[in-house]
């Protein structure tokens, strides 16, 4: 896994193996800290374009698979700017995967031979957090429905996560460009990153939690008081006032998606955090929406399937 440099990381890693009182805030709310942060074990196969990106067989960051036009194939993964800043020597995808360390038939390795991350990237302030990687061979998937996007058999927690079944890579949804999720929606994010603040071990079982998103004023305005500009339409808040449940380190790079009629659309991309789950400081993540002509311009450029 990697972490960010700059700025905003000094910050995050504070909490890293802090003094026992900074961990307060979520020993509060409950926080029993075996998963995401606070999340549950996600139903196997039901964030179907998840991909985990290791190099040397360990996962570092997440990712999502996207169509290529109406192709039932895709070469091309979006995941965070910060995750492949400092390159990618030996990154692969895997998809279709639920437990890492236990690999099913299902999954699919590929090998990442092209990262373009946004040219406006700011390590910084963790601006523009949001980058296209192409793979040495195409993903097929194995949705039934032509051209679908976003079908998942049924997330948790309506389902008990042992009923695994239905497709296993299916391309998420992405938002029209533009377009505005509103304040309280609820999503879900998924991951096999860190389980609590400050731990050491990411999951090797994909976790999920749902966390609903936040009026970009009051993100704003409780990330000011740690010196960190929230831009309103790059960047989306989402957790709980009283925290207890969000993504951390390892999640990055993953997806926050919502569901709609048509299908899980993906509306953010795990970015940053002061801490995990903490009172006050919801999780950051990229406004994909902000950055849909920029994806399609890459997808076009990089992708080899035609
Ligand atoms: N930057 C982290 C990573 O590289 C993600 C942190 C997300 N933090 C949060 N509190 N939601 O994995």
């Amino acid at each position: 896994m990697r972490f960010m440099s700059g700025v905003v990381v000094a910050v995050g890693l504070l909490g890293c193996g802090g003094p026992e009182a900074e961990q307060a805030p979520f020993e509060t709310v409950g926080h029993t800290d075996q998963e995401i942060v606070g999340g549950i074990e996600a139903r196997p196969n039901s964030h179907p374009w998840i991909v985990s990106l290791q190099q040397y067989g360990s996962h570092f960051c997440g990712g999502s698979l996207v169509r290529v036009g109406d192709k039932e194939e895709s070469d091309i993964v979006i995941t965070a700017a910060h995750c492949v800043y400092d390159g990618l020597a030996n990154a692969t995808a895997v998809a279709g995967a639920h437990d890492l360390y236990n690999p099913t038939s299902t999954q699919v390795t590929a090998r990442v031979t092209k990262a373009v991350y946004h040219p406006q990237y700011n390590p910084d302030t963790t601006l523009n957090d949001i980058a296209v990687l192409k793979l040495d061979k195409p993903i097929k998937f194995d949705t039934t429905v032509a051209r679908a996007c976003g079908q998942s058999s049924g997330m948790r927690p309506n389902l008990a996560p042992a009923l695994a079944g239905g497709n296993t890579r299916v391309p998420v949804c992405l938002p029209s460009s533009g377009a505005r999720v509103a304040d309280n929606t609820m999503a879900t994010v998924a991951g096999w990153g860190l389980t609590r603040e400050g731990g050491y071990d990411t999951s090797s079982i994909l976790l999920q939690v749902g966390v609903p998103v936040l009026r970009h004023q009051d993100v704003a305005n409780s990330y000011r008081s740690q010196g960190i500009n929230i831009d309103e339409n790059a960047m989306l808040g989402a957790g709980y006032k009283q925290g207890g449940k969000d993504s951390c380190q390892g999640d990055s790079g993953g997806p926050l998606v919502v569901q709609r009629p048509q299908g899980y659309v993906l509306q953010g991309i795990v970015s940053f955090g002061v801490g995990c789950a903490r009172a006050g400081l919801p999780g950051i993540y990229t406004r994909v929406s902000n950055y849909i002509p920029w994806i399609n311009t890459q997808i076009r450029t990089l992708s080899a399937v035609r």
